[in-house]
Protein backbone atom coordinates (compact mmCIF):
# COMPACT_ATOMS: atom_id res chain seq x y z
CA UNK A 1 0.00 0.00 0.00
CA UNK A 2 1.07 3.39 -0.75
CA UNK A 3 1.44 5.97 2.39
CA UNK A 4 -1.86 7.87 0.79
CA UNK A 5 -3.70 4.47 0.33
CA UNK A 6 -2.24 3.78 4.01
CA UNK A 7 -4.07 7.26 5.01
CA UNK A 8 -7.48 6.39 3.00
CA UNK A 9 -7.69 3.61 5.46
CA UNK A 10 -7.04 5.12 8.12
CA UNK A 11 -9.38 7.61 7.71
CA UNK A 12 -12.43 5.45 6.53
CA UNK A 13 -11.89 3.24 10.19
CA UNK A 14 -11.93 6.69 11.68
CA UNK A 15 -15.33 7.31 10.31
CA UNK A 16 -16.71 4.57 11.68
CA UNK A 17 -14.87 4.95 15.09
CA UNK A 18 -16.40 8.62 15.05
CA UNK A 19 -19.89 6.74 14.74
CA UNK A 20 -19.29 4.45 17.68
CA UNK A 21 -17.18 1.38 17.00
CA UNK A 22 -14.92 0.30 19.03
CA UNK A 23 -11.49 0.79 17.31
CA UNK A 24 -10.25 -2.14 17.66
CA UNK A 25 -13.40 -3.97 16.41
CA UNK A 26 -12.87 -1.61 13.49
CA UNK A 27 -9.59 -2.13 12.70
CA UNK A 28 -9.90 -6.11 12.57
CA UNK A 29 -12.55 -5.93 10.52
CA UNK A 30 -10.50 -3.87 7.95
CA UNK A 31 -7.53 -6.15 8.03
CA UNK A 32 -10.24 -8.98 7.32
CA UNK A 33 -11.54 -7.30 4.77
CA UNK A 34 -8.28 -6.17 2.98
CA UNK A 35 -6.46 -9.34 2.58
CA UNK A 36 -3.56 -7.11 0.42
CA UNK A 37 -2.43 -5.23 3.56
CA UNK A 38 0.98 -6.39 4.31
CA UNK A 39 1.57 -6.49 8.41
CA UNK A 40 4.00 -2.88 7.63
CA UNK A 41 0.74 -1.94 5.99
CA UNK A 42 -1.19 -2.91 8.88
CA UNK A 43 1.38 -1.23 11.54
CA UNK A 44 0.72 1.64 9.72
CA UNK A 45 -2.61 2.05 9.12
CA UNK A 46 -3.00 1.15 13.33
CA UNK A 47 -0.77 3.85 14.07
CA UNK A 48 -2.70 6.41 12.03
CA UNK A 49 -5.75 5.56 13.77
CA UNK A 50 -4.43 5.10 17.35
CA UNK A 51 -2.11 8.49 16.79
CA UNK A 52 -5.92 10.11 15.74
CA UNK A 53 -7.21 8.94 18.71
CA UNK A 54 -4.73 10.15 21.22
CA UNK A 55 -5.06 13.47 20.02
CA UNK A 56 -8.78 13.75 18.70
CA UNK A 57 -9.79 16.87 19.80
CA UNK A 58 -6.68 18.87 19.28
CA UNK A 59 -6.54 17.12 15.53
CA UNK A 60 -9.70 17.90 14.89
CA UNK A 61 -9.35 21.43 15.68
CA UNK A 62 -6.27 21.80 13.21
CA UNK A 63 -7.95 19.67 10.83
CA UNK A 64 -11.10 21.63 10.66
CA UNK A 65 -13.50 19.28 11.35
CA UNK A 66 -14.35 15.82 13.90
CA UNK A 67 -14.25 13.48 10.78
CA UNK A 68 -11.34 10.80 9.46
CA UNK A 69 -10.18 13.19 6.77
CA UNK A 70 -10.53 16.48 9.16
CA UNK A 71 -8.06 14.21 11.66
CA UNK A 72 -5.67 13.04 8.85
CA UNK A 73 -5.77 16.72 7.62
CA UNK A 74 -4.68 18.00 11.67
CA UNK A 75 -1.75 15.05 11.34
CA UNK A 76 -0.63 16.54 8.42
CA UNK A 77 -0.70 20.13 9.49
CA UNK A 78 0.89 18.61 13.19
CA UNK A 79 3.43 16.90 11.81
CA UNK A 80 4.75 19.09 8.91
CA UNK A 81 3.34 16.34 6.43
CA UNK A 82 2.22 18.23 2.60
CA UNK A 83 -1.78 17.24 2.40
CA UNK A 84 -1.46 17.08 -1.37
CA UNK A 85 1.08 14.20 -1.04
CA UNK A 86 -1.61 11.94 0.80
CA UNK A 87 -4.84 13.68 -0.44
CA UNK A 88 -4.57 12.88 -4.07
CA UNK A 89 -7.29 11.98 -5.76
CA UNK A 90 -5.64 8.88 -7.04
CA UNK A 91 -6.47 5.42 -7.08
CA UNK A 92 -6.62 4.00 -3.40
CA UNK A 93 -5.80 7.55 -2.27
CA UNK A 94 -7.97 10.31 -0.36
CA UNK A 95 -9.81 12.37 -2.75
CA UNK A 96 -8.05 15.89 -3.05
CA UNK A 97 -9.12 18.34 -0.36
CA UNK A 98 -11.23 21.49 -1.61
CA UNK A 99 -10.24 24.86 -0.42
CA UNK A 100 -12.78 25.17 2.17
CA UNK A 101 -11.29 21.80 3.94
CA UNK A 102 -7.66 23.44 3.48
CA UNK A 103 -9.12 26.69 5.04
CA UNK A 104 -11.10 25.35 7.94
CA UNK A 105 -8.37 24.50 10.15
CA UNK A 106 -7.29 26.77 13.30
CA UNK A 107 -4.78 26.11 16.36
CA UNK A 108 -6.41 24.21 18.74
CA UNK A 109 -7.71 26.13 22.16
CA UNK A 110 -5.91 25.67 25.35
CA UNK A 111 -8.48 22.95 26.54
CA UNK A 112 -8.60 21.11 23.34
CA UNK A 113 -4.68 20.55 23.31
CA UNK A 114 -5.60 18.59 26.32
CA UNK A 115 -7.10 16.26 24.46
CA UNK A 116 -9.52 14.89 27.01
CA UNK A 117 -12.80 15.58 27.41
CA UNK A 118 -14.38 18.71 28.31
CA UNK A 119 -16.54 17.03 31.47
CA UNK A 120 -13.61 15.50 32.91
CA UNK A 121 -10.99 18.21 32.91
CA UNK A 122 -12.06 19.46 36.03
CA UNK A 123 -11.67 16.19 37.85
CA UNK A 124 -8.45 15.53 35.71
CA UNK A 125 -7.32 19.20 37.20
CA UNK A 126 -8.42 18.37 40.75
CA UNK A 127 -6.45 14.72 40.85
CA UNK A 128 -3.29 15.46 39.25
CA UNK A 129 -2.34 19.04 40.76
CA UNK A 130 0.01 20.41 39.21
CA UNK A 131 1.13 17.58 37.25
CA UNK A 132 -2.11 17.77 35.37
CA UNK A 133 -1.42 19.57 32.17
CA UNK A 134 2.27 17.41 31.39
CA UNK A 135 0.18 14.36 32.49
CA UNK A 136 -2.36 15.18 29.81
CA UNK A 137 0.57 15.50 27.54
CA UNK A 138 2.00 12.92 27.97
CA UNK A 139 -1.29 11.07 27.12
CA UNK A 140 -1.10 12.10 23.56
CA UNK A 141 2.36 10.18 23.58
CA UNK A 142 2.64 6.29 22.46
CA UNK A 143 2.90 4.14 25.73
CA UNK A 144 5.96 2.64 25.45
CA UNK A 145 6.47 -1.66 25.62
CA UNK A 146 7.50 -2.70 29.24
CA UNK A 147 8.08 -6.68 29.70
CA UNK A 148 8.41 -8.36 33.21
CA UNK A 149 11.11 -10.84 33.03
CA UNK A 150 10.16 -13.88 35.53
CA UNK A 151 12.61 -14.65 37.95
CA UNK A 152 11.10 -18.37 38.31
CA UNK A 153 12.59 -18.90 34.41
CA UNK A 154 15.60 -16.84 34.22
CA UNK A 155 17.21 -13.88 35.15
CA UNK A 156 17.06 -10.01 33.47
CA UNK A 157 20.82 -10.51 31.71
CA UNK A 158 19.61 -13.75 30.46
CA UNK A 159 16.27 -12.71 28.85
CA UNK A 160 17.91 -9.54 27.98
CA UNK A 161 20.00 -11.65 25.80
CA UNK A 162 17.46 -13.77 24.60
CA UNK A 163 15.54 -11.27 23.18
CA UNK A 164 18.50 -9.44 21.83
CA UNK A 165 19.02 -12.56 19.67
CA UNK A 166 16.00 -12.99 18.43
CA UNK A 167 16.20 -8.81 17.29
CA UNK A 168 14.73 -7.02 20.43
CA UNK A 169 16.53 -4.45 21.89
CA UNK A 170 15.44 -3.49 25.78
CA UNK A 171 16.72 -1.14 28.57
CA UNK A 172 16.23 -2.33 32.23
CA UNK A 173 14.14 -0.25 34.94
CA UNK A 174 17.49 1.21 37.18
CA UNK A 175 15.63 0.34 40.21
CA UNK A 176 13.53 -2.93 39.24
CA UNK A 177 15.74 -4.44 37.35
CA UNK A 178 13.30 -7.28 36.25
CA UNK A 179 10.80 -4.91 34.61
CA UNK A 180 12.61 -3.96 31.13
CA UNK A 181 11.56 -1.22 28.26
CA UNK A 182 11.29 -2.46 24.52
CA UNK A 183 13.52 -0.02 22.73
CA UNK A 184 13.53 -2.07 19.39
CA UNK A 185 11.45 -4.69 18.01
CA UNK A 186 8.07 -4.49 20.04
CA UNK A 187 6.01 -6.41 17.39
CA UNK A 188 8.08 -9.08 17.64
CA UNK A 189 7.64 -9.97 21.53
CA UNK A 190 4.32 -12.01 21.38
CA UNK A 191 5.86 -14.32 18.58
CA UNK A 192 9.57 -14.30 20.26
CA UNK A 193 11.01 -17.96 21.93
CA UNK A 194 11.54 -15.55 25.22
CA UNK A 195 8.22 -14.67 25.22
CA UNK A 196 6.78 -18.30 24.58
CA UNK A 197 9.13 -20.37 26.94
CA UNK A 198 8.09 -18.00 29.99
CA UNK A 199 11.19 -16.07 30.46
CA UNK A 200 9.22 -13.23 30.07
CA UNK A 201 5.85 -11.52 30.50
CA UNK A 202 3.77 -8.54 28.77
CA UNK A 203 3.41 -6.25 31.91
CA UNK A 204 3.60 -2.24 32.50
CA UNK A 205 5.83 -0.83 34.56
CA UNK A 206 3.59 0.54 36.92
CA UNK A 207 1.43 -2.21 37.88
CA UNK A 208 5.39 -4.21 38.27
CA UNK A 209 6.30 -1.69 40.59
CA UNK A 210 3.50 -2.00 42.90
CA UNK A 211 3.16 -5.87 42.70
CA UNK A 212 6.81 -5.10 43.40
CA UNK A 213 5.24 -3.27 47.13
CA UNK A 214 2.97 -6.38 47.90
CA UNK A 215 4.14 -9.20 50.93
CA UNK A 216 6.04 -11.68 48.65
CA UNK A 217 4.48 -15.13 50.42
CA UNK A 218 1.72 -15.94 52.10
CA UNK A 219 -1.38 -17.04 50.60
CA UNK A 220 -3.08 -14.76 47.96
CA UNK A 221 -6.53 -14.18 46.22
CA UNK A 222 -6.68 -12.13 43.13
CA UNK A 223 -10.17 -11.42 43.59
CA UNK A 224 -10.69 -9.35 40.29
CA UNK A 225 -8.07 -11.70 38.13
CA UNK A 226 -8.76 -10.83 34.71
CA UNK A 227 -6.08 -12.51 32.64
CA UNK A 228 -4.52 -12.66 35.57
CA UNK A 229 -1.41 -10.47 35.31
CA UNK A 230 -1.03 -9.54 38.92
CA UNK A 231 -1.76 -13.03 40.23
CA UNK A 232 1.64 -14.14 37.89
CA UNK A 233 3.99 -11.06 38.84
CA UNK A 234 2.64 -12.08 42.73
CA UNK A 235 3.59 -15.96 42.16
CA UNK A 236 7.18 -15.00 40.58
CA UNK A 237 7.59 -12.79 43.62
CA UNK A 238 6.95 -15.95 45.75
CA UNK A 239 3.25 -15.94 46.92
CA UNK A 240 1.56 -18.76 47.24
CA UNK A 241 -0.68 -20.56 47.14
CA UNK A 242 -2.42 -18.34 45.06
CA UNK A 243 -6.00 -18.03 44.17
CA UNK A 244 -7.24 -16.14 41.16
CA UNK A 245 -11.33 -15.05 40.83
CA UNK A 246 -13.44 -13.02 38.51
CA UNK A 247 -16.87 -12.56 38.32
CA UNK A 248 -16.45 -13.45 34.57
CA UNK A 249 -14.71 -16.61 34.42
CA UNK A 250 -13.93 -15.99 30.31
CA UNK A 251 -12.10 -13.25 31.45
CA UNK A 252 -9.46 -16.10 33.27
CA UNK A 253 -9.45 -18.21 29.84
CA UNK A 254 -6.09 -17.87 28.88
CA UNK A 255 -4.76 -17.98 32.52
CA UNK A 256 -3.42 -21.77 33.15
CA UNK A 257 -1.61 -21.13 30.16
CA UNK A 258 -0.07 -18.05 30.85
CA UNK A 259 0.45 -19.86 34.07
CA UNK A 260 2.42 -22.88 33.09
CA UNK A 261 4.14 -20.96 30.66
CA UNK A 262 5.44 -19.06 33.46
CA UNK A 263 5.99 -22.70 35.74
CA UNK A 264 3.73 -21.12 38.25
CA UNK A 265 0.39 -22.61 39.98
CA UNK A 266 -2.83 -21.00 40.47
CA UNK A 267 -6.02 -22.52 41.54
CA UNK A 268 -8.89 -20.40 39.32
CA UNK A 269 -11.90 -20.23 41.85
CA UNK A 270 -15.16 -20.47 40.21
CA UNK A 271 -17.10 -17.01 40.31
CA UNK A 272 -18.49 -16.39 43.79
CA UNK A 273 -17.15 -19.59 45.21
CA UNK A 274 -13.91 -17.97 47.16
CA UNK A 275 -13.53 -19.76 50.77
CA UNK A 276 -11.74 -18.91 53.45
CA UNK A 277 -9.31 -16.03 54.49
CA UNK A 278 -6.42 -15.08 52.91
CA UNK A 279 -3.11 -13.15 54.20
CA UNK A 280 -3.17 -10.62 51.13
CA UNK A 281 -6.40 -9.88 49.00
CA UNK A 282 -5.55 -8.00 45.69
CA UNK A 283 -8.25 -5.89 44.53
CA UNK A 284 -7.79 -4.90 40.99
CA UNK A 285 -10.85 -2.98 40.50
CA UNK A 286 -12.98 -2.44 37.22
CA UNK A 287 -12.08 1.41 36.72
CA UNK A 288 -12.09 4.68 34.37
CA UNK A 289 -9.11 2.98 33.07
CA UNK A 290 -7.89 6.89 32.91
CA UNK A 291 -4.14 5.85 33.20
CA UNK A 292 -4.24 3.70 30.40
CA UNK A 293 -5.75 5.95 27.56
CA UNK A 294 -2.38 6.16 25.99
CA UNK A 295 -3.38 2.66 24.89
CA UNK A 296 -6.65 2.33 24.29
CA UNK A 297 -7.44 6.53 23.34
CA UNK A 298 -10.83 5.72 22.51
CA UNK A 299 -11.88 4.52 25.59
CA UNK A 300 -11.26 8.41 26.50
CA UNK A 301 -13.57 9.83 24.56
CA UNK A 302 -16.14 7.09 25.34
CA UNK A 303 -16.42 7.27 28.89
CA UNK A 304 -19.26 9.36 30.48
CA UNK A 305 -19.92 10.94 33.81
CA UNK A 306 -22.77 8.03 33.90
CA UNK A 307 -20.08 5.29 33.72
CA UNK A 308 -17.60 6.50 36.43
CA UNK A 309 -21.16 7.03 38.90
CA UNK A 310 -21.30 3.35 37.97
CA UNK A 311 -17.76 2.16 38.03
CA UNK A 312 -17.19 4.33 41.61
CA UNK A 313 -20.42 2.18 42.90
CA UNK A 314 -18.51 -0.67 41.73
CA UNK A 315 -15.10 -0.38 43.30
CA UNK A 316 -16.80 0.79 46.37
CA UNK A 317 -18.91 -2.67 46.60
CA UNK A 318 -15.35 -4.76 45.44
CA UNK A 319 -13.61 -3.04 48.19
CA UNK A 320 -16.01 -4.16 50.59
CA UNK A 321 -16.44 -7.72 49.51
CA UNK A 322 -12.51 -8.19 49.34
CA UNK A 323 -11.94 -6.92 53.05
CA UNK A 324 -14.34 -10.04 54.29
CA UNK A 325 -11.40 -12.44 52.94
CA UNK A 326 -8.49 -11.05 54.56
CA UNK A 327 -7.12 -12.70 57.25
CA UNK A 328 -6.49 -11.45 60.43
CA UNK A 329 -2.73 -9.52 60.28
CA UNK A 330 -3.56 -9.90 56.38
CA UNK A 331 -3.18 -7.03 53.93
CA UNK A 332 -5.80 -5.85 51.32
CA UNK A 333 -4.21 -4.32 48.13
CA UNK A 334 -6.48 -2.21 45.97
CA UNK A 335 -5.63 -1.26 42.51
CA UNK A 336 -6.76 0.87 39.72
CA UNK A 337 -4.86 1.49 36.50
CA UNK A 338 -6.76 5.26 36.81
CA UNK A 339 -5.34 8.72 37.79
CA UNK A 340 -8.79 9.97 39.21
CA UNK A 341 -8.68 10.48 42.71
CA UNK A 342 -12.44 10.12 43.01
CA UNK A 343 -11.59 6.48 42.63
CA UNK A 344 -8.50 6.22 43.76
CA UNK A 345 -7.92 8.50 47.28
CA UNK A 346 -11.06 9.10 47.79
CA UNK A 347 -12.76 5.93 47.70
CA UNK A 348 -9.99 4.25 50.04
CA UNK A 349 -10.47 7.14 52.23
CA UNK A 350 -14.35 6.54 52.33
CA UNK A 351 -14.05 2.96 52.77
CA UNK A 352 -11.03 3.20 55.53
CA UNK A 353 -13.87 5.47 57.67
CA UNK A 354 -16.33 2.90 57.75
CA UNK A 355 -13.52 -0.17 58.44
CA UNK A 356 -11.77 0.96 61.40
CA UNK A 357 -9.76 -2.29 61.41
CA UNK A 358 -8.03 -1.73 58.51
CA UNK A 359 -4.98 0.67 58.26
CA UNK A 360 -3.13 2.46 55.46
CA UNK A 361 -0.01 0.75 55.21
CA UNK A 362 1.17 2.36 52.08
CA UNK A 363 -0.37 4.41 49.26
CA UNK A 364 1.23 4.74 45.53
CA UNK A 365 0.55 6.90 42.37
CA UNK A 366 1.59 6.78 39.17
CA UNK A 367 1.82 8.78 36.37
CA UNK A 368 3.06 8.66 32.96
CA UNK A 369 5.77 11.29 34.33
CA UNK A 370 7.10 9.20 37.34
CA UNK A 371 6.42 5.81 35.73
CA UNK A 372 4.60 4.37 32.51
CA UNK A 373 0.81 4.29 32.94
CA UNK A 374 -1.26 6.10 35.37
CA UNK A 375 -1.70 3.48 38.33
CA UNK A 376 -2.64 3.51 41.60
CA UNK A 377 -2.08 1.10 44.72
CA UNK A 378 -3.37 1.52 48.63
CA UNK A 379 -1.87 -1.33 50.81
CA UNK A 380 -4.10 -1.52 53.57
CA UNK A 381 -3.63 -3.45 56.63
CA UNK A 382 -6.38 -5.55 58.63
CA UNK A 383 -5.48 -5.35 62.57
C1 LIG B 1 -8.95 -4.13 35.89
S1 LIG B 1 -9.59 -5.68 35.44
C2 LIG B 1 -8.44 -6.77 36.16
C3 LIG B 1 -7.13 -6.94 35.42
C4 LIG B 1 -6.26 -8.06 35.93
N1 LIG B 1 -6.07 -7.98 37.35
C5 LIG B 1 -4.93 -8.16 35.22
O1 LIG B 1 -3.89 -7.89 35.82
O2 LIG B 1 -4.93 -8.52 34.04
C6 LIG B 1 -10.99 -5.83 36.46
C7 LIG B 1 -11.64 -7.20 36.45
O3 LIG B 1 -12.63 -7.20 37.50
C8 LIG B 1 -13.66 -8.08 37.13
N2 LIG B 1 -14.82 -7.81 38.00
C9 LIG B 1 -15.80 -6.90 37.86
N3 LIG B 1 -16.66 -6.94 38.92
C10 LIG B 1 -16.19 -7.89 39.75
C11 LIG B 1 -16.61 -8.41 41.00
N4 LIG B 1 -17.69 -7.92 41.61
N5 LIG B 1 -15.91 -9.41 41.56
C12 LIG B 1 -14.81 -9.90 40.93
N6 LIG B 1 -14.36 -9.46 39.75
C13 LIG B 1 -15.02 -8.46 39.17
C14 LIG B 1 -13.84 -7.83 35.65
O4 LIG B 1 -14.45 -8.93 35.01
C15 LIG B 1 -12.38 -7.59 35.19
O5 LIG B 1 -11.81 -8.76 34.66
Amino acid sequence: MTPAARAAAAIAILDQILEGQPAEAALIRWARASRFAGSGDRAAVRDHVFDNLRRLRSRAAMGGAMSGRGLMLGLCQEEGIDPASLFTGEKFAPSRLVETELQAGRQPSSDEVLDLPDWLIPLWRESLGPDAEAAAVAMRERAPVWLRVNTLRTNPEEAIEALAKEGIAVRSHPVLPSAICVTKGARRVAGSDAYRQGMVELQDLSPQMACALLPARGSLLDLCAGGGGKALAMAAQGAGPITAHDINADRMADLPARAERAGVRIHLAQPGKVKGQFDTVLADVPCSGSGTWRRTPDAKWRLTPDDLRRVLATQSRILDQAAGFVAPGGVLAYMTCSVLAEENERQVGVFLAKNQGFQMVLERRYSPLDASDGFYLALMRCR
